[in-house]
């Protein structure tokens, strides 16, 4: 059943106060719901009706105001119970049993390495007790657990009230959350844990305890996590003046888990693997992609919490606006500049190819059958993309206003992403109905810059939006684009321009297009002269929009060079590389040319004594085959990834000389001392192996057993493609170290997966039946399977479809248990409409087999919507 964002009703009844008992025991959960209705004013007259969601759930008792109704009466149907004539206020209590030892779906309670825990967003809380499941029901939670003594930890949100023992054997405790809620945030853990502790004095003086609960054993990988837990609450007062609003903060990591992690209100739950690491466990940029998941899941106490959404079309409000958070916090906590090409780099690679594909949807959609399938790079990625391009347009002090204003009208309310737009617009006293065609508007827009002849001094510029047709197949109107730009003379340097021949001169411009068309000129101030100018066009990727200009190699690599905006020194490089990997992989023969230039420019790159050195890791990140297939069509995801390794050992020998420096005992230990360093260096080792350099492959195969992670798994990342012995040694030796550690065990997994000399899928099928492996466990699935569409394209897109045939075949059981993962897993299956016509047909072929075995509701959603 599709349902429509236009369809919104605001709910007859309110909770004035939710009570639930949850009562664990072995087979089976017994939990009650008691919940203080009263008729919402906002709501109209007539219906005096109220639906408490329920999902798999045995009903056992219910009653209206303490009278029981007869088992004959209950008003029950698939979605739950249907109240109808209720009083104006009254208290309705209901007695269900739920299952969470038999729940493998990990949504609602489920066991987890023997300790039961929750999912509730977005639907879930219905598969544990009979509720209005609605974010905008929100209400006080008062909270009695009960569970055998074996369990010391029952963990709830807000504050613990009383605790105490119970018949036989048994415990119980209660908690009471003061703060407003709907079910979605609702979270309980009950387990046998160890726990690190530690406390957070906020701007106010509140003394916050802070609790990171963890399996025993693990307590002393902590540590960072904690440490970047501190790092954000601090960050949010300084930057939004939000303090923490509960005496208590806890994190729980949990192995089996279906997304990163969650914001339950006071009690966030997490994926073990972002919680858990240390740098002999976790690579650097593990360790980043913790710190950035803590901060998210906090920052969403305000934006998501104390502030929600009114119905699950608003995700984005939520979602997009607090990945822009984390993304700012890890801008100011590290590099700008690489923590921008960082996230363009998953906007291209993940959310460019979705809003080419059958599941395209605006970030704000019109319609779904299953929300759990709209938590994607849309909603997310695009999401904080268009909150930055508002928040750029309003400068950072219009922003905090806007933020300011949308705190102080919808503080404890659950609203849209219209009520944020407008506080947004008033605070500033500025009109931003614009951008709300972003909300609405799937696709992403190309933008044509190109120069226009003219004078010397002037620079005129046309700029032209075409929007996509996709298959949300959503309003095409043109959309308000800011383009950063500058320009750059010959010596590259900085050329400062007016946008009117005698305007005020600036280095740098923003151009608002709000047309289809538009052009503007710029005009040099010193005398211009006849220098030639390269412009540098949409600055720190001002907003998400593919790109196509008239720059010429030449003025391409000067950008790389030169340019003030390190964005666009990086883009600029990413732009050479891919344009030599496509000429490769449609049989040009310039790739040597090409790659010549390249290694010329990456040389001055290595050379700048002042560049990061973080930076100059990521100049080298070549672009994925995700990416590169946007650029040729039909797309041969094989051919460019053989083009791209023909590109990495080329540069490799371009750069032979300078790589055998850095890799000198000298040089290498220097750069193994810092995060940046590492990244260089694993960057270089990974040029040089490719290249066949014997000097790379020893050094690779010796460091595959240093003590730090990111050093060690470079080395066997660098080796993995590598038809040498070293590959096997290498692997074999991380697999015999890591083999009791189940989170490194996913690397090791992951590696096997992605290598295109042993990843095949007669191996897969190898690595599923290890020990380590559990085909219950999301990570372990992402680590074979995912990381084999994701990283393995000569095997996944073979040519004789095999690799298809083999993921239909596995989603189909993963299916059966975990809908939510199978719906995931099957996108790069839907990833088609650029490939040739057989590839296309094998796809949908794969796809067929998964619809005829009736999948889920989840996975039905997409395999039809492609195959329609
Ligand atoms: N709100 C969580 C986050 O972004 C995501 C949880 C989504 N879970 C799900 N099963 N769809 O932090
Ligand atoms: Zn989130």
């Amino acid at each position: 059943m599709l349902k429509h964002r236009s369809g919104y009703m605001p709910p007859a009844y309110l909770v004035i106060a939710a009570h639930l008992d949850i009562s664990i025991f072995d087979d089976q959960t017994l939990v009650t719901t008691r919940l203080e209705l009263t008729k919402n004013p906002d709501a109209g007259t007539g219906a005096n009706e109220m639906r408490l969601n329920g999902r798999d759930l045995e009903l056992k008792r219910l009653s209206i105001d303490n009278i029981e109704i007869a088992k004959d009466d209950w008003p029950l149907d698939d979605a739950g119970i249907h109240l109808t004539n209720l009083p104006e206020s009254c208290v309705v209590e209901s007695l269900s049993v739920c299952h969470p030892e038999t729940n493998t779906a990990l949504e609602g309670l489920y066991l987890s390495g023997g300790m039961y825990c929750t999912q509730c967003e977005p639907e879930g809380f219905r598969r544990i007790g009979f509720y209005p499941d609605r974010p905008d029901v929100m209400t006080i939670f008062t909270v009695r657990i009960e569970a055998d003594i074996a369990y010391p930890q029952l963990l709830s949100n807000g504050n613990l009230v009383e605790t105490g023992a119970a018949s036989e054997g048994r415990h119980f405790a209660v908690w009471h959350d003061p703060h407003p809620k709907p079910s979605y945030l609702f979270a309980c853990v009950v387990g046998d844990l160890e726990c690190a502790e530690d406390n957070f004095i906020t701007a106010s003086g509140r003394d916050v305890a802070l609790h990171i609960y963890v399996e025993k054993g693990n307590v002393g990988l902590t540590g960072h996590a904690m440490d970047s837990l501190k790092r954000s609450m601090k960050w949010d007062e300084d930057r939004f003046g939000l303090e923490y609003d509960l005496d208590l903060f806890q994190i729980v990591a949990v192995s089996h888990f279906n997304m990163g992690a969650m914001e339950n209100k006071g009690l966030n739950i997490f994926n073990s693997k972002f919680v858990l690491a240390d740098t002999n466990t976790a690579t650097d940029t593990d360790l980043h992609r913790v710190e950035s998941i803590v901060a998210h899941e906090y920052f969403h106490n305000w934006t998501g919490n104390r502030v929600t959404c009114r119905d699950w079309f608003q995700l984005t409000l939520k979602e997009g606006l607090t990945v822009y958070r984390d993304q700012c916090f890890s801008a100011d906590t590290h590099d700008e500049g690489v923590q921008r090409a960082d996230d363009v780099s998953l906007l291209r690679a993940a959310q460019f190819p979705e809003d080419r594909s059958p599941t395209a949807h605006p970030i704000r959609p019109e319609s779904y059958r299953e929300i759990n399938n709209f938590y994607t790079a849309t909603v997310y990625e695009k999401g904080a993309e268009v909150i930055r391009m508002m928040a750029a347009f309003l400068g950072r002090d219009g922003f905090r206003k806007g933020m300011d204003l949308y705190f102080k009208r919808h503080d404890g309310s659950a609203v849209t992403c219209d009520d944020f737009v407008a506080a947004l617009a008033d605070s500033n006293d500025i009109d931003l109905s614009g951008f709300a065609r972003w909300y609405e508007q799937a696709g992403t827009p190309h933008l044509s810059v190109k120069r226009v002849a003219g004078g010397k001094a002037t620079i005129t510029l046309d700029f032209e939006q075409t929007l996509p047709e996709t298959a949300a197949k959503t309003p095409r109107n043109a959309v308000p684009i800011p383009v950063r730009l500058g320009f750059l003379d010959a010596a590259g340097h900085p050329v400062a321009t007016s946008l009117t021949p005698d305007g005020v001169s600036a280095d740098e411009h923003v151009v608002l297009m709000q047309t289809a068309t538009h052009r503007q000129s710029f005009h040099a101030a010193s005398g211009g002269g006849d220098v030639a100018l390269t412009p540098s066009l949409l600055r720190n990727f001002s907003a998400p929009v593919v790109l196509a200009d008239d720059l010429s190699t030449a003025e391409r690599l000067h950008l790389m060079a030169h340019d003030t905006d390190r964005f666009n020194r990086w883009d600029a490089a990413q732009t050479l590389a891919a344009d030599a990997i496509v000429a490769a992989a449609t049989g040009g023969n310039s790739l040597d040319a090409d790659a010549a230039a390249l290694s010329g420019a990456y040389r001055n790159i290595l050379g700048e004594a002042d560049l990061l050195d973080a930076f100059k890791a990521s100049m080298f990140a070549l672009p994925g085959v995700s990416v590169l297939e946007s650029r040729l069509k039909p797309a041969d995801p094989v051919a460019l990834y053989h083009a791209r390794m023909r590109l990495q050992a080329a540069l490799g020998d371009g750069l032979a000389d300078i790589i055998a420096t850095y890799l000198k005992d000298d040089a290498r230990h220097a750069l193994q001392a810092s995060d940046g360093g590492r990244a260089l260096l694993n960057a270089l080792l990974m040029l040089g192996v490719a290249a066949s350099s014997a000097q790379a492959e020893d050094i690779a195969a010796a460091q595959v057993l240093d003590a730090n992670m990111t050093l060690s798994q470079g080395a066997v990342m660098a080796l993995n493609n590598s038809t040498s012995t070293a590959r096997d040694v290498g692997l074999s030796a991380f697999h015999d170290r890591w083999l009791d550690n189940p989170l490194v065990m996913e690397k090791w997994f992951q590696m096997e997966s992605m290598s295109v000399v042993g990843g095949t899928v007669a191996r897969l099928k190898t690595l599923m039946q290890h020990p380590s492996f559990d085909p219950n466990n999301p990570n372990k699935l992402r680590a074979v399977l995912g990381a084999f569409m994701s990283g393995n394209p000569v095997h996944f897109y073979a040519e004789d479809g095999s690799g298809f045939a083999f993921i239909a075949d596995c989603l189909i059981d993963i299916d059966s248990r975990n809908p939510q993962i199978s719906a995931r897993m099957v996108l790069p299956l839907t990833r088609m409409s650029a490939y040739d016509d057989r590839r296309k047909a094998q796809m949908m072929a794969a796809l067929r087999q998964i619809d005829n075995a009736k999948p889920s509701n989840d996975l039905a959603e997409i395999v039809e919507k492609t195959l329609a």
